[in-house]
């Protein structure tokens, strides 16, 4: 019955429609790419019969609103602090609108696709149909080539599309079109350039001007330092080596002492990274005795295992420097590991949300289909995890830590959008979001920086800042780095990280400047004098800064392949900050209060919470890069945190 109402009334409409001027306004071009990707060439024009499968993800709703909602759960001023959404208050919120669904669908009728043919979504937030090349050519007043890749692959695209211009607000992204997202059968753990065949070698670094996340040359994993034979334990020789206790006497932090049911802190980490139990041992023997023999809590999301047959700094390093901190500092409490990614394909930042939240998942949401940005489920290369890909199989903590990261000019800003997005939505229901702002100072992963003519990373020697991402999305909290001075102790102001790393920070290419920020980064401007232009970076004071806030990040002691070590980065400071936010947490739920959530709207409106860092620098693409300064800065945030001050404040909040 329902049904039939609802057959009727779009039939109504699409007679209405069809009869009306909207089919005549004007088409406009939606998206448009200038050349194909390198290895790739435009072959011939696609045979008019051809049949494809063609899909319109439909925008979602509400997305303007993101900001307001976001505060009014995590602003300390909001009366409705705290009171977090459910995931179906989320879903339906900003699912797309039966208007935009309408509208689309009346546009294809009208154009001759019968109705009968398109299917939508359970989220409503896709349609998809097959068309022949012809239709599809001329719906969207476009030709259709075929694209033959240097190892044989083929792909169907176009150079641009057009839709009608009513309709630009109600779709996202129609697929196939302008983007090369096929799968080209590389199995993304050939990261080794000499391991690639020869076709495809330094395709990652060359082309795509990053390393698969987790893979061994993801160099957002820490740096490794010297090895040291004894591990001392007194604060005299933090400035040389950090230990659980230097952190605490640094931020003023007690030893965790509670653990509530369901306040676990999650660390999210990504095949082939892996932790060691000997490793954990011992370092727990050393800094924990009462957690020998423990490990986290393991989610294994899409296949992923903990390998253990490639052993060393670089497969192991950041696992065991976030784990061993991340359950020593909040021990009794535990920690929930999610280890993302199949041995062969890996996985990042969308196979995680994707198994967290099951409306994000592939059909549904914003997942890249290049292997080399997005791990691809069903695996079908040899060895791969044949099972589907996770979808909401695993419950979010309320902390979620990651020290990986990409560029931000690594990846479209059609797909950053997307996850970000997704961060809001964790933000709203409850989720503290938390993400290693960058080891290279104002440039991108491995030091690299945007050549301003072509857009390329080049070596970093010169060119325009490479910010981060996540990082750079306005919905996290991103973490930078600081350093206690040579010959210092834990009583003196740190400094930013000059010693190995530099603190990722800077501006964003694609993001606006959330509210939060608005008033720090105008004082930041106002009070320095920045001696480089929009050739550097978008220096126009209406995007997003970052970072947000800042931890130690250098000469972390970790047990890694059976010896203590030094760590240093911004993969260091992510948990520590974690550590700290998960305990407010298990004070907050101790006094029946619900978790803190999305923090930055309240650090940024009480800045004093925070110790403020002034000296150092975060330097790149042969500049000095920024200062950290009096009040927020590109290099260190708001400062370190004063764990007593952040207490006591979100204890004072509802
Ligand atoms: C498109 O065609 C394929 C192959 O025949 C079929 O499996 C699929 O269900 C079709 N899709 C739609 C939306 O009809
Ligand atoms: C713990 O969290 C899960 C998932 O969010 C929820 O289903 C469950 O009810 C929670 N349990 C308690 C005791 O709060
Ligand atoms: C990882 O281990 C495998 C099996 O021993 C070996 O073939 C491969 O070269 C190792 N990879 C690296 C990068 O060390
Ligand atoms: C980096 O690139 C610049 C400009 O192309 C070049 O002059 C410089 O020698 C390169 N530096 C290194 C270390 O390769
Ligand atoms: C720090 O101090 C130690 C010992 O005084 C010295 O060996 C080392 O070179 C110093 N490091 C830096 C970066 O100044
Ligand atoms: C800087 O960002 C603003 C706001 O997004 C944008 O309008 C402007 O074009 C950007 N400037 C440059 C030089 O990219
Ligand atoms: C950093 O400080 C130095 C020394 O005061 C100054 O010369 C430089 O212009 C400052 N750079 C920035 C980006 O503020």
């Amino acid at each position: 019955m329902f049904v039939k109402v609802v057959v009727q009334i779009l039939a109504a409409l699409v007679v209405a429609v069809s009869a009306s001027p909207v089919l005549t306004t004007s088409h406009v071009v939606h998206e448009r790419r200038s050349m194909p990707p390198p290895k790739w060439e435009k072959h011939s024009r696609l045979h008019p019969a051809s049949v494809f499968p063609v899909r319109i993800g439909l925008a979602q709703q509400n997305l303007h609103r993101a900001e307001e909602f976001l505060n009014q759960v995590s602003h300390p001023q909001s009366a409705n602090y705290g009171k977090h959404w459910s995931a179906k208050q989320v879903a339906e919120m900003f699912t797309p609108s039966a208007e935009s669904v309408f509208a689309v669908k009346a546009w294809l009728s009208g154009s001759g696709i019968d109705l009968k043919r398109v299917k939508i979504s359970a989220s409503k937030a896709w349609l998809e149909f097959n068309a022949t090349a012809q239709e599809a050519e001329r719906l969207l007043r476009t030709e259709y080539h075929l694209y033959n890749h240097e190892t044989g692959h083929k792909h169907i695209a176009c150079e641009e599309y057009s839709i009608p211009s009513h309709l630009t607000e109600h779709i996202d992204i129609i697929t196939p079109t302008v983007d090369f997202d096929k799968k080209i059968g590389t199995p993304r753990k050939l990261q080794n350039d000499d391991q690639l065949p020869a076709p495809l070698q330094h395709l990652n670094k060359r082309t795509l001007g990053h390393a698969i996340v987790g893979s061994p040359e993801d160099s957002s994993s820490p740096k490794q330092g010297a090895a040291i034979l004894n591990a001392l334990m007194t604060l005299e020789n933090c400035d040389s080596m950090i230990t659980p206790a230097c952190l605490q006497a640094l931020y003023d932090a007690p030893p965790g002492s509670k653990a509530a049911r369901n306040n676990t802190m999650g660390v999210v980490e990504y095949t082939p990274q892996a932790f060691l139990q000997k490793d954990m041992d011992m370092w727990f023997k050393q800094f924990s005795p009462n957690q020998v023999g423990k490990a986290p809590n393991t989610n294994l999301i899409d296949g992923a295992i903990i390998q253990t047959t490639n052993q060393s700094f670089t497969f192991n390093g950041e696992s065991a420097l976030d784990l061993q901190y991340a359950m020593g500092l909040i021990y009794p409490q535990q920690v929930t590991l999610f280890q993302v990614g199949d041995i062969v394909n890996g996985g990042s930042f969308n196979n995680f949300l994707d198994a967290i939240d099951g409306s994000y998942c592939t059909f549904e949401g914003g997942d890249s289909k290049d292997p080399n940005i997005d791990g691809q489920y069903p695996d079908t290369v040899p060895g791969g995890f044949n099972g589907p890909q996770n979808c909401g199989g695993f419950p979010s903590t309320n902390v979620v830590s990651t020290s990986y990261s990409f560029n931000e000019a690594d990846l479209s800003a059609k797909y950053e959008q997307r996850q970000c997005a997704e961060y809001m939505k964790l933000g709203l229901q409850g989720v503290t979001v938390l993400y290693s702002s960058g080891d290279f100072g104002v440039a991108g992963n491995s030091g690299h920086c945007i050549n301003p003519v072509t857009g390329a990373v080049n070596n970093g020697s010169t060119g325009m800042f490479n910010p981060s991402f996540p990082g750079t999305c306005p919905w996290i909290t991103s973490v930078g780095a600081t350093q206690i001075v040579n010959g210092s102790t834990v009583r003196t102001p740190e400094i930013a990280s000059q010693r190995v790393i530099f603190s990722g920070g800077g501006f964003s290419n694609v993001f606006a400047m959330p509210s939060y920020q608005q008033s720090a980064v105008k004082s930041y401007f106002a009070n320095n004098k920045i001696p480089y232009g929009a050739e550097r970076f978008n220096n126009s004071q209406t995007v997003r800064g970052f970072p947000d806030v800042s931890a130690n990040g250098v000469n972390y002691v970790v047990a890694v392949n059976g010896q203590f070590s030094l760590a240093f980065g911004t993969s260091a400071s992510c948990p520590t900050f974690g550590t700290l936010v998960n305990m407010i947490n298990e004070e907050r739920i101790a006094a029946n209060k619900k978790p803190v959530g999305f923090i930055n709207p309240t650090l940024y409106a009480n800045p004093n919470v925070m110790t403020d860092i002034r000296f150092g620098g975060n330097q790149g693409c042969g500049t000095a890069g920024f200062n950290a300064t009096t009040g927020w800065d590109p290099v260190t945030g708001l400062g370190t945190p004063n764990y007593p001050e952040m207490l006591k404040l979100f204890m004072s909040l509802p």
